[in-house]
């Protein structure tokens, strides 16, 4: 594992050319995943198969040979195991049949325990069983604020009205069920690392629907409980920890903590700006436009260039997506955006 170039950057290593995975890279873009994906109705039927999430894991790195793996699986287990009914159905987003839709509800959520989710972290020892020994496998969870936003919500949505309104409401309430949550996902992380997984991802892919201030309160100020609780235990303290925070609305300078060993920035961001402001602080990770995979060959190759030449000095760079992969990109303009990055 010490051989592995994303485990070095993390580390604030150099390499001779970034490590790149990407985010989403097992999933519907790919044809050989649609093809397994048919035989379930329900997508998180799939998730609960160990096996079959190894297999998944395993496409995107034998089709490209990527530098690292990631867990299959969804951040939406967490409330799955809380009790909100969730399914995602043909088509559609997820969608909880009985989400959080009082303040009652959280006084009266069921009590948290993570070996429902036992499924999961089967699927972490099989996919451990099928990659190449020096080859790491990143674990996730969303964090406490995006899993609440969809709790309360219900699904997916363009506005999150009502999440907003619970906020406006019932802001204590709210806070109460963001601890219980920043508890779960240590549980579960703490479950995944016990099981293999060799550096965590957070995800906070709804950071954008809250102001400065509100970010802090109700996202950032949360997943630091969750880092700390990770960095206090001797089973996870020594996993390097990447946060995702997608278009946030304060400066990532601003917020970066200690906990955490790597950035990994949203395509919005200004990458050259940033690593000059986070230079040798942290691993930064990302962040070319997923949308950049739609143009032709010559475009990606500028696009992967411009981003290769700012990073080409930086102490722990690891090449990735500013956001995840979509169904509508052709997995041959991938292999392009890989090879101009090894080149
Ligand atoms: O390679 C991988 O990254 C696979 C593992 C993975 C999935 N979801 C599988 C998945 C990971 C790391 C996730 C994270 C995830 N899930 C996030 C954070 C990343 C981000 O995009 O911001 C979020 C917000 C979710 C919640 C979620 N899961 C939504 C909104 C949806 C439906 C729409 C969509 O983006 O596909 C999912 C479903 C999902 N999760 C699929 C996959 C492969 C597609 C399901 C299908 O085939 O029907």
């Amino acid at each position: 594992m010490n051989s592995s170039k994303f485990l070095k950057a993390l580390n604030l290593q150099s390499n001779t050319t970034p490590p790149v995975w990407f985010m989403r890279q097992a999933g519907r873009y790919l044809p050989e995943y649609q093809e397994i994906r048919k035989n379930y109705t329900n997508f998180l039927d799939m998730c609960k198969q160990p096996e079959t999430c190894a297999e998944l894991a395993l496409q995107p790195i034998d089709r490209y040979g990527l530098d690292a793996s990631i867990l299959f699986s969804d951040i939406l287990t967490i409330p799955d195991a809380f009790n909100l009914g969730l399914a995602f159905h043909e088509g559609e987003g997820p969608k909880f049949s009985n989400p959080i839709s009082s303040a009652e509800d959280i006084n009266h959520l069921d009590a948290f325990d993570v070996n429902t989710l036992d499924y999961v972290f089967k699927a972490v020892e099989e996919t451990k069983k099928l990659l190449p020994k020096d080859l790491p496998l990143i674990g996730f969870c969303g964090s406490p604020w995006t899993l609440a936003a969809y709790s309360i919500e219900g699904g997916g949505s363009k506005d999150f009205y009502k999440t907003k309104s619970f906020m406006k409401h019932h802001p204590a309430e709210l806070q109460k069920f963001l601890e219980i949550l920043s508890n779960a996902c240590y549980e579960y992380l703490r479950q995944q690392v016990l099981s293999g997984v060799n550096a965590i991802q957070i995800f906070d892919s709804w950071a954008d629907l809250l102001s400065e201030t509100d970010l802090e309160i109700y996202s950032l100020q949360y997943s630091k409980m969750l880092t700390q609780l990770l960095k206090t235990d001797p089973v996870t303290s020594n996993i390097p920890i990447i946060l995702f925070e997608k278009a946030p609305n304060k400066k990532i300078i601003d917020f970066a903590y200690e906990d955490l060993s790597c950035i990994s920035l949203h395509w919005q961001e200004d990458i050259l700006t940033i690593s000059n402001e986070l230079s040798g602080r942290f691993a930064i990770q990302g962040n070319l436009n997923p949308k950049v995979l739609l143009e032709t060959d010559q475009s990606i190759y500028e696009e992967v260039k411009k981003i290769c030449t700012i990073m080409k000095e930086y102490p722990g760079y690891i090449f990735n997506l500013g956001h995840g992969i979509t169904p509508d990109i052709d997995p041959e303009k991938v292999k392009i955006m890989i090879d101009a990055i090894r080149e």
